[in-house]
């Protein structure tokens, strides 16, 4: 599966629900996460984010954005169009530590 990193909090720029087949991307305030039961792993979404905040769960490391992804893809409503990102997207694209700042 593809998951979504913390580079989307607070950025949330929605190109990546334009361009999946099955629509399974949900949408939290601050982010977006990927449902891995019906992501079918063809990653057309990767390279759409300008965030660069989507990845390949094969990748390593990434045991913690997996169950983020697993968890709220349950609890939040599904989104299947593009939006305007916040006001202030460009001001958090790339910033560190955007999790402990804020997740909630
Ligand atoms: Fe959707 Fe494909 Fe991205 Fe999975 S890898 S979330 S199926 S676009
Ligand atoms: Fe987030 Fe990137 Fe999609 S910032 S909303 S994962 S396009």
């Amino acid at each position: 599966t593809y998951v979504v990193t913390d580079a989307c909090i607070r950025c949330k720029y929605t190109d990546c629900v334009e361009v999946c087949p099955v629509d399974c991307f949900y949408e939290g305030e601050n982010m977006l996460v990927i449902n891995p039961s019906e992501c079918i792993d063809c990653g057309v979404c990767e390279p759409e984010c300008p965030a660069e905040a989507i990845l390949p769960d094969t990748e390593g490391g990434l045991e913690q954005w997996l169950e983020i992804n697993t968890k709220y893809s349950a609890e939040w409503p599904n989104i299947t169009s593009k939006k305007d990102p916040p006001d202030d997207a460009d001001e958090h694209k790339g910033e560190e530590g955007k999790f402990d700042k804020f997740f909630s």
